[in-house]
């Protein structure tokens, strides 16, 4: 941890490392001496590609407990309100910290936050063992959310075709691709958006569509397949992180959610990639619960999990927005209050 600043700002620092959709890291926090509260930065909304800005509130809920996983790590206890202002909805929650014992779940997810990243290339042909999958269920489950295996060739199937129709939608919606040329191609030093050294270009001899993102720029290097096997030959996992209603509070747990099973992930060693072009359309994601899951629940994000490829080397680090950038001053109203206490 950082010496030289308080645990609070510490842990801000620490949620820029949270995933976010193309890195637009929408969120912003206020710090008070026993809790910090966030607010989803509006500015950030990518309006052609997240219209109902479902992707931008489950970045901010991936930063909140990446917030909590920090705070956890430093003994403190963390008590999260969310959306507790009825007058203002991009209030999205208040974090009461008060002495430990810090979660000792979140706690030993701490370690995984600089470690990990979003892999966008070939995953191994190595299948993923059924007890990991059950742990990242567990993970999601905790943190008050459901985390739903595709399971058997005809599921898989059937999301392959949904999230290819979601990418043909898409790349019809106006201000689609604009959206992404802005966010791909930032100037240097940005700290934002998705750079091409992030991206690996489409592997060569690949039967079928991609189930990833298509993206303008790529410069990272594919993995060559170990002798014996194909570009096809991938035994990546689709998981799908789902909630029981769609109200903005879901929206903050499956980020919550999120957060912890792609911190668990990365803990057991595995690569990880989030795909959200399936729930970005209505259609496609209403088809995601009810013809690919078969379940009543509301399906929040597509996530990929498997083994990195054999040869793969390591990933480059992301860019991170400055913290002086997500911070804001507390409000005089809360300074009152906090005298009063
Ligand atoms: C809500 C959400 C949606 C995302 N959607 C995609 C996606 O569709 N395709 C993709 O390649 N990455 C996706 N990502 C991953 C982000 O692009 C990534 O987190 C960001 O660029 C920062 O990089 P890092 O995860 O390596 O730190 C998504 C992340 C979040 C939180």
């Amino acid at each position: 941890m950082h010496d030289a600043v308080s645990p609070e700002v510490a842990a801000a620092q620490y949620a820029l490392r949270a995933p976010s959709v193309h890195n637009t890291q929408p969120w912003r926090w206020r710090i008070g001496h026993d809790r910090i509260e966030l607010y989803a930065d509006r500015n950030r909304h990518l309006a052609a590609t997240d219209p109902d800005r479902r992707d931008l509130v489950i970045s901010c809920g991936a930063a909140l407990h990446h917030l909590a996983v920090a705070l956890a790590a430093t003994g403190r206890t963390v008590e999260i309100t969310r959306m507790p202002d009825p007058e203002d909805s991009g209030h999205l929650a208040t974090v009461h910290i008060s002495p430990g014992p810090g979660d000792p779940e979140d706690a030993a997810l701490f370690r995984a936050i600089t470690r990990r990243r979003t892999d966008r290339r070939r995953l191994s042909h190595r299948p993923v063992p059924h007890s990991m999958i059950e742990a990242l269920v567990a993970q999601a489950a905790r943190l008050g959310a459901h985390l739903v295996p595709v399971t058997g060739d005809a599921m898989r199937r059937r999301l392959a075709d949904t999230l290819a129709r979601a990418a043909e939608e898409q790349a019809a919606t106006p201000g689609y691709t604009a959206e992404l040329h802005l966010w791909t191609g930032r100037y240097a030093g940005s700290g934002d958006g998705v750079s091409a050294a992030s991206v690996a270009a489409r592997p060569p001899g690949l039967l079928g569509p991609s189930a990833l993102r298509s993206f303008p720029r790529s410069q990272l290097a594919q993995p060559i397949p170990p002798p014996g096997h194909g570009p096809s030959d991938d035994a990546a996992e689709f998981l799908v992180v789902t909630t029981t209603a769609d109200t903005v509070e879901d929206r903050i747990r499956a980020g919550e959610a999120t957060s912890a099973v792609l911190l668990a992930a990365t803990a057991l060693g595995l690569a990880t990639t989030p795909l959200s072009q399936g729930v970005e359309i209505d259609a496609t994601r209403h088809a995601i619960g009810t013809k690919v899951l078969h379940v009543p629940e509301q399906p929040q994000l597509v996530l990929r999990v498997g083994w990195p490829a054999t040869n793969a080397g390591e990933l480059p680090p992301t860019p991170r927005r400055a913290l002086r950038s997500v911070l804001d001053p507390i409000r005089p109203r809360d300074t009152d209050h906090r005298s009063t206490r």
